[in-house]
């Protein structure tokens, strides 16, 4: 019931030819078995717009604002995000957490604005490795989905795509194995089933963190694995295909 959805996050890459030539041979090789979406770096949102224009791939950015206008000098408002075709908005991604100190209020804040404009959240979740080898990862995970729940409440739940992303495995080429990612993204849904099972049920819940073609299938097998966020491998035309056509609906 839960239909695979697989995302690009190009975070600060790409450029206009680089990203014309990654979206044409995408939009050649993409068999369409997944729901998939693009978040490149916002000033390119209108060129995706342009391109993808009558096709099933969504797009959105990387983050944006909670606040409506003003002075808040280098942000995006939200409505702007809509105005120019996005559907989803990543939020909370470990790197805004950590280089640019977003905590797990204004995520919630942000999460909330998304769903009032009427955009999907995609929020991201995810333990350090410090954090796992003292075995906090369930703690840590659980304070950053309940910052989330406190704010807009387990219905909301239906909208947000949730990504595990575990932040030892971004960008570091180790994935965690299908079993680990498994086990976190089970534990999540039970924090979501314990709001209200009906929601689980179709909250979808990504994984992030060295995505590649050959580790794709395997992942996107496990129950509770419902396609992937994907960085490095999101650059590479024929790796992103494979990884989406790996998806079984
Ligand atoms: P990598 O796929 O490069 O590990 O990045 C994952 C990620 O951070 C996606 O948001």
């Amino acid at each position: 019931m839960r239909r695979t959805l697989v995302a690009a996050n190009w975070k600060m890459n790409g450029n206009k030819a680089s990203n014309e030539a990654l979206l044409d041979a995408f939009k050649k090789g993409f068999d369409g078995s997944a729901d998939t979406a693009i978040f490149p770096p916002a000033l390119y949102i209108p060129q995706l717009a342009e391109s993808l224009k009558g096709t099933d791939i969504a797009f959105g950015v990387q983050n944006a604002y909670f606040q409506e206008s003003g002075a808040f000098t280098g942000e995006l408002a939200l409505s702007m995000v809509k105005e120019f075709g996005c559907q989803y908005v990543l939020i909370g991604h470990s790197e805004r957490r950590e280089i640019f100190g977003e905590t797990d209020a204004l995520v919630a804040e942000k999460v909330a604005a998304t769903l009032a404009a009427g955009l999907i959240p995609m929020l991201c979740v995810g333990e350090t490795l410090a954090e796992r080898e003292s075995g906090v990862t369930e703690t840590v995970v659980k304070t950053q989905i309940d910052a989330v729940l406190a704010k807009v409440g387990i219905a909301a739940f239906e909208t947000i795509v949730v990504a595990y992303e575990p932040v030892w495995a971004i960008g570091t080429g180790k994935t965690a194995s299908p079993e680990q990612a498994q086990e976190v993204h089970a534990f999540i849904r039970q924090l979501l089933v314990a709001e209200d099972a009906a929601v689980a049920a179709k909250t979808r819940i990504l994984y992030g963190g060295s995505v590649k073609a050959a580790s794709a299938e395997a992942l996107f097998g496990q129950p509770d694995i419902d396609g992937g966020l994907v960085g490095g491998a999101s650059l590479i035309a024929d790796e992103f295909v494979a990884i989406c056509n790996a998806a079984q609906g």
